[in-house]
């Protein structure tokens, strides 16, 4: 049996000593205590696996105990113990969480037998999570990389999700690595070794989104000119991910519903339904319950999809990730471009962690890719950092100080960073900008102020 820590509270104290030698006798690792107070303030310290808990105790009571360590999730498994055969508190204990209970007086063999079966399953259980976790490494190429804590629950969640068949809806801004969800999704589920097709919504005009989805018969629609099998049933056993759900007409989301709900689909100029046991993975940038309140996208098909939602935090909002993000994006492209870089300054580090990434990691990769192709050095410099970037080096007496430049400046680095934003496409940049296609083209064509000075841009930040 596996050597466990436990923790037995029980007021009455040689009641406790013998129960903690008796389980130390079995291998484990025991401490007692006669308080909850007591063994909330040994939980904070160090962990442990089990914990053999009287109902009654002076001070703070089991029960009590026990939602204190519901709320604190540590993955503790809890054993209640009473004298009183108070059945009522037993049954609440184990809606609380507790893993078993049992009345006093017990034979040890009787709480012995049932710990090793409770830590048997942890056991299983974390075993199973650490070969899910080195799948997920190993099997990814673009592997998913990041160990902030909302990092680790978003592998909690994929690693919870992936086994079963349940629709999973991926939101949050470009470039926060929704796609490479999707992917560890299909990939640790069963359906690993069916294919995972990707349509991206946003891509495509309506008319032809919706023959590639579900296929049409020859003569279907002017142009069709031979019958094709649609996505849906090229994803059938398998996985289909459909990116940017948001941008899909309404009409095309109603016979999507009606794919899920029946799991068949209606070829374009057939009749007939054809079976397809698709599961749908969907990733949104845009707020999904938003538009269906405003009626922009069905409701019922909002929740199908939303059965289980992982959404991925904005970079900013998990800078821990930053630095192990750079190294392997270094990594990888030292092997791309055949160069020795081994990573980045401390100076090109601090750059790195201060700037915002409106466009998230992939902001992040492109960032990072330019400086590689520039460094001629093994460590990244803030030299080939990209001018939005370097502006944050420049302390406040390199900087130029007269408004006009430096509203410039905010410009330009608010024009660089939507342009990430739409992936350098300059007609989408200037409509969420709200100027036209020639004042943005305007804008980018005029000198960059210089450091310290009112360069010959200076005149222009009054104009739009
Ligand atoms: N955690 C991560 N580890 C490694 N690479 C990542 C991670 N997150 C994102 N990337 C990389 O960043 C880029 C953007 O990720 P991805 O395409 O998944 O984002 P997205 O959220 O789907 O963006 P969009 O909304 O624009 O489609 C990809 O090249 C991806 O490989
Ligand atoms: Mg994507």
């Amino acid at each position: 049996m596996p050597q466990a820590r436990i923790l037995v509270i029980d007021d009455e104290q040689p009641f406790c000593d013998v129960l903690c030698g008796v389980l130390r006798k079995q291998g484990h690792l025991v401490e007692g205590t006669e308080t909850a107070e007591n063994a909330l303030a040994l939980l904070d310290r160090r962990p442990f696996d089990l914990a053999i808990c009287d109902l009654r105790l002076p001070g703070m009571n089991g029960l009590d105990f026990l939602r204190q360590v519901a709320e604190r999730k540590l993955g503790l498994q809890l054993i209640i113990i009473t004298a009183y055969g108070d059945i009522e508190s037993a049954v609440e204990a184990v809606k609380l969480g507790a893993v078993d209970y049992l009345t006093k007086p017990f034979l040890f063999d009787d709480l012995i037998l049932r710990i090793d079966r409770h830590l048997s399953h942890l056991a299983l259980e974390q075993s199973h999570a650490a070969l899910q976790d080195e799948l997920l490494a190993r099997y990814e190429p673009r592997s998913f990389v990041g160990n902030s804590p909302k990092i680790m629950r978003v592998r909690d969640l994929i690693r919870r999700v992936a086994p079963t068949t349940s629709n999973v809806l991926i939101s949050g801004e470009s470039g926060t690595g929704k796609e490479v969800v999707a992917r560890a999704v299909h990939r640790l589920s069963e359906r690993h070794d069916r294919r995972l097709v990707t349509v991206n919504c946003a891509a495509l005009p309506d008319t032809l989104l919706e023959s590639e989805l579900f296929g049409h018969s020859k003569g279907a629609f002017t142009g069709a000119v031979r019958s094709k099998e649609g996505l849906f049933l090229a994803a059938d056993a398998g996985t289909l991910f459909l990116d940017e759900i948001g941008a899909m007409p309404l009409p095309l989301q109603s016979k999507i519903l009606r794919a899920v709900e029946a799991k068949e689909i209606v070829p374009i100029g057939t009749t007939a339904s054809v079976k397809a046991d698709v599961r749908i993975l969907a990733a949104t940038s845009t707020d999904l319950a938003a538009a269906s309140r405003e009626g922009k996208f069905i409701d019922a098909l909002y929740y199908r999809l939303n059965v289980f939602e992982i959404h991925m935090p904005p970079l900013r909002e998990r800078k821990e990730d930053i630095p192990v993000l750079v190294t392997h994006f270094v990594e990888r492209f030292s092997q791309e471009l055949k160069k020795r870089v081994l990573g980045v300054t401390d100076e090109a580090m601090a750059i790195l962690m201060a700037y915002p990434w409106p466009g998230n990691v992939r902001e992040l990769e492109n960032a990072i890719e330019r400086a590689m192709i520039l460094t001629d050095g093994d460590h990244l410099t803030p030299d080939g950092l990209p001018h939005s970037l370097q502006a944050l080096a420049a302390g406040p007496a390199e900087r130029p100080l007269d408004l006009r430049s430096v509203l410039r400046r905010a410009e330009l680095d608010h024009i660089g960073a939507v342009l990430v934003l739409t992936g350098q496409d300059k007609v989408k940049a200037a409509k969420m900008l709200g100027i036209s296609l020639s004042s943005l083209y305007r804008k980018l064509e005029q000198p960059e102020p210089e450091p310290g000075g009112d360069g010959p841009a200076a005149d222009s930040a009054g104009e739009t």
